[in-house]
Parts: structure tokens; C-alpha cells; sequence
């Protein structure tokens, strides 16, 4: 059974300081700023807008309460292994060694379209935005636009940035960073004193029937198990907007690519995953309910909902304020999503999964290049078409079938590598990897029939794809062969 090969933990490590110019230089607060840097976008921005119009009403906030629970109990089980084996490469790597390479190829598969799509998602949220802020035509720049020119504008230029080098990147995304946290809490302080306490009335609006002709692709896969009427709003409507927003969750994981950046990862890892997922729920929960409480729930605007808020309650000056800030914080995490698939490709093609000649390195610019460009293209596509809300789900289905894998990962590992060091342990494992594992599917039933189909057309290209050319070209299988033992 070649595919099920695994990837020695010594020889992750070896690779890892073969590559040597990584330093050892980041301590917590910087892993913790690095992750909610990528985590805070469009998820808070303009999702908990069209989630609250359309499912959850101000029950919004228990949709993050949930989405934040399970990402929780997944950022658990990433840092038991971001601390065990500390790596760039992450989720994959941590499938690589221990449940086989077919799953380690169908985990960086997977996050490409995570991140890819992430891009794409964002790329409309801030087009959105700046349509806001400079009043540029709807029918070019919004949910509205056929064909969204700003989602590929930004997409474009970034994916320049992030081909020319990661250091320029860095240096792009630390400013843009602070503005967007700093807005954020300008958000709760200000918008707090146009909070109307009748707009959060009921806080969990009575279920609906959905209105016919929505077409049965666009229900819930879970509605089909269990039967029952298409509906918006109530409990059901509170755990569809969960699957939803755990888009804004998503990214944190990248914490756990700095492995071999952070100055002690036995002791940070675990305390940066979990601190940045609390930081964000509560800056979350707060957002959602200060959105709901300026703005009746069903008169929310879809493309631009935070900045809008601030217009309908008569504070135009701090609409702008934030409609600036989630331009410049919304790019910072295009670029951190396009440098990161860029860094998941590079550590796929050096263990032969993919072409080297398609992830090679440009001396010149010390980035894929080539791959890089193929991503931003697709990306730019991505952003240009598709809308909003069928990308969101893909990247929340893409995000919670990798958190499965890798809460799979934990009780095997302890099982096939007992000796291992682990600094930092899941608590009652294998109880709450189980826990974990199982609340991801829950989340990614409660996501559109047509996002699984989606999923799996994209799970069947990637396994095409690696048995004609991965599994045949392993740098772990041709060392195996050449050993003239199975590894
Ligand atoms: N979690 C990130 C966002 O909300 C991807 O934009």
C-alpha cells in the first residue's frame, strides 16, 4: 500500500533545518499578532452582515459562539502537533507522518482550495468596500457586479507582491495588521452608542419558511437527512450561519506553519493557536452584536455592512473610517492567503508530489514563481465570478475537512509514535479529537448540497491527479525503492 507511505518525523525535522534561514525570533505576542492578523477579514466584515439578513438574525453572535467552539477544539489538536513537531509545513506534514501520503496530498489539495478560494472570497469582500468608500459603481465592484473588476484588480497586484518576495509581504502585512485590529475595537467602543435594544428583539427570529423556487441544490446537505421544510432564521438558521462563518475563523491554523520561526514552539504554539481563537471569538461575538443592534437585521447591507451600519445611524465620519480600514485590513489577508499557498505548494513539489518544475523556487525572488502566477490566475477568475457566498462555503468545507484530518491525527499518533515528546496535550484524548472530528462534520453538514458537490469534484481532481503523478513520483516512495524496503 504505497499510498499510505509516511514521512519519518526525523526526516520532517531534517528537512526543516535543511533549509536553514529560517530564525528562531518570534515570540508569543508575535504569533499571536501574525494570527489574528490573517484570521480578522471578511468573515467579521461582510459575512456576519449577510448571515444575520439571511439565517440568524441577531442570533448571529451564537453562530460565532459555535463556529468558535469547534475551531477550538480543532486549534486543540494543532497544538498538540504544532508543538510536537514543530514545521512549516503543517497539517500536511502532520498527515504525511502519520496517517499516509494519499492523506497528506489530499490535505495540501485541500487547503489550496482553502486558501485559493479564501483569496478569491476576500478579493470581493474589500471590492465591496472600496465601492463604499469612493462610491464606485455597484454594477463593477459589489455582489451586484457581474463581473467584479475590483476582486481581480486586488488579486492582480497582490499576487505581484507575493511573487516578488515574502519579505516584502511581511513588511506589507505588519502595518496593515494593527490598523485592522485597532478598527476593529472602534467598531464595539462606537458603535455601541447607537446600539437600539428593540433591533436585537427577538434575538433568535421565529424559523421561515424559504420562499419557493430556491433551487434544492442551494439546502443545507443536513435538511436532506433529516427531512423538514427549507427554512431561514431559528436554531437551524443559528447552525447554518455557523457553517458559514467559520469562515472568519479560518487561517489560524497558519500559526502553526511558523513552527520553526518561534523561539520556543514546545511552550508558544499551544498558547498562540488557542490565544488568537479567543481573541478573535470575542472580538466576534461583540462585532455581531453591535452590528445587529444599530441595524434592524433585514435592512443590513450585503456588500459593505459594518461601514453601512454607521451611515444608517447618522455616523458617516466613522462608516469611512471603517470602510478605509477594511480596505487596507482585507489586503493584508489576500497576501498572507496567496504567500501561504505559494509556501504549501513549494513544500509539495519538495517532497515530488507536484512537478519541482512547477513549484521551483526563482532565484531571483526566493518564491514559486510559476506556481504562484497559476494561483493568482485561477484566484483572480475566482473572485471575478463567482459570488460571495458560494465561495465562503467551499473555504469553510475545505477548512473543516483539513481540522478532521488533523483531529484524526492526534489519537494516531499517539498510538503509532508513543514515545514522541509532546509538550502541550489534548486534554482527554482521544475524547476530544473524537469531539473535534465530529462537530467538523456536523458544521459541513449543515453547508449547501451544491458546496459538496463542488467539494467532491475538487477531492476527485486531486486524487486523479496524484495517482497519475504523485504516487508515482514521491521523494519518500523513491527513497523506499531505492532502500529496497517499504517504508
Ligand atoms: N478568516 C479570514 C477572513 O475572515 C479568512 O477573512
Amino acid at each position: 500500500m504505497d499510498i499510505l507511505r509516511t514521512k519519518p518525523i526525523a526526516r520532517i525535522k531534517a528537512d526543516g533545518a535543511a533549509e536553514g534561514g529560517l530564525r528562531r525570533d518570534l515570540g508569543l505576542k508575535d504569533l499571536i499578532g501574525f494570527g489574528v492578523g490573517i484570521v480578522i477579514g471578511t468573515g467579521i466584515f461582510t459575512l456576519t452582515g449577510i448571515q444575520a439578513k439571511v439565517n440568524a438574525g441577531p442570533g448571529i453572535a451564537l453562530s460565532f459562539v459555535v463556529a468558535g467552539l469547534v475551531s477550538l477544539f480543532a486549534a486543540l489538536c494543532y497544538a498538540e502537533l504544532a508543538a510536537a513537531v514543530p514545521t512549516a509545513g503543517s497539517a500536511y506534514t502532520y498527515a504525511y507522518a502519520t496517517i499516509g501520503e494519499v492523506f497528506a496530498w489530499i490535505i495540501g489539495w485541500d487547503l489550496l482550495l482553502e486558501f485559493g478560494l479564501g483569496a478569491a472570497v476576500v478579493s470581493r469582500s474589500w471590492s465591496g468596500y472600496l465601492a463604499d468608500l469612493f462610491g464606485l459603481p455597484p454594477e463593477l465592484f459589489t455582489e451586484e457586479a457581474p463581473v467584479n473588476i475590483g476582486a481581480i484588480l486586488i488579486i492582480v497586484v497582490l499576487g505581484v507582491v507575493a511573487t516578488v518576495g515574502i519579505r516584502e509581504s511581511a513588511r506589507v502585512t505588519n502595518g496593515l495588521v494593527l490598523v485592522k485590529v485597532a478598527i476593529s475595537v472602534f467598531v464595539v467602543i462606537v458603535g455601541a452608542f447607537f446600539v437600539t435594544r428593540s433591533n436585537l428583539t427577538p434575538f433568535i427570529p421565529d424559523s421561515v419558511p424559504a420562499e419557493q423556487g430556491g433551487s434544492a441544490m442551494d439546502r443545507p446537505l443536513i435538511e436532506t437527512f433529516l427531512g423538514g421544510a427549507p427554512s431561514h432564521f431559528g436554531v437551524a438558521g443559528i447552525l447554518t450561519a455557523a457553517a458559514v462563518v467559520f469562515f472568519a475563523y479560518t487561517g489560524f491554523e497558519a500559526v502553526a506553519n511558523l513552527g520553526e520561526e518561534s523561539k520556543n514552539p514546545a511552550r508558544d504554539m499551544p498558547r498562540a493557536l488557542i490565544g488568537t481563537l479567543l481573541a478573535c471569538t470575542l472580538l466576534y461575538v461583540l462585532v455581531s452584536i453591535v452590528l445587529t443592534g444599530m441595524v434592524e437585521y433585514t435592512d443590513i447591507d450585503s456588500s459593505a455592512p459594518l461601514s453601512k451600519a454607521f451611515e444608517v445611524v447618522g455616523a458617516s465620519w466613522a462608516g469611512d473610517l471603517v470602510a478605509i480600514a477594511a480596505v487596507a485590513g482585507l489586503t493584508s489577508v489576500i497576501l498572507v492567503e496567496l504567500v501561504t499557498m505559494g509556501r504549501i505548494g513549494y513544500a509539495m513539489g519538495r517532497d515530488g508530489l507536484i512537478p519541482p518544475a512547477v513549484a521551483k523556487v526563482s532565484p531571483k525572488y526566493g518564491t514559486p514563481v510559476r506556481f504562484t502566477i497559476g494561483v493568482v490566475v485561477v484566484c483572480a477568475l475566482m473572485g471575478g465570478f463567482i459570488p460571495i457566498e458560494d465561495l465562503s462555503e467551499m473555504v469553510s468545507i475545505g477548512a473543516l475537512f483539513a481540522f478532521l484530518l488533523v483531529s484524526l491525527a492526534v489519537p494516531i499518533l499517539r498510538r503509532t509514535k508513543p514515545d514522541l515528546a509532546r509538550p502541550f496535550k489534548v486534554p482527554f484524548s482521544p475524547v476530544i479529537p473524537i469531539l473535534s472530528g465530529l462537530a467538523c462534520v456536523y458544521l459541513m453538514m449543515n453547508l449547501a448540497i451544491a458546496t459538496w458537490l463542488r467539494f467532491l469534484i475538487w477531492f476527485a481532481l486531486g486524487i486523479a491527479i496524484y495517482v497519475v503523478y504523485g504516487r508515482l513520483h514521491s521523494k519518500v516512495g523513491e527513497e523506499a525503492d531505492e532502500a529496497g524496503a517499504p517504508s
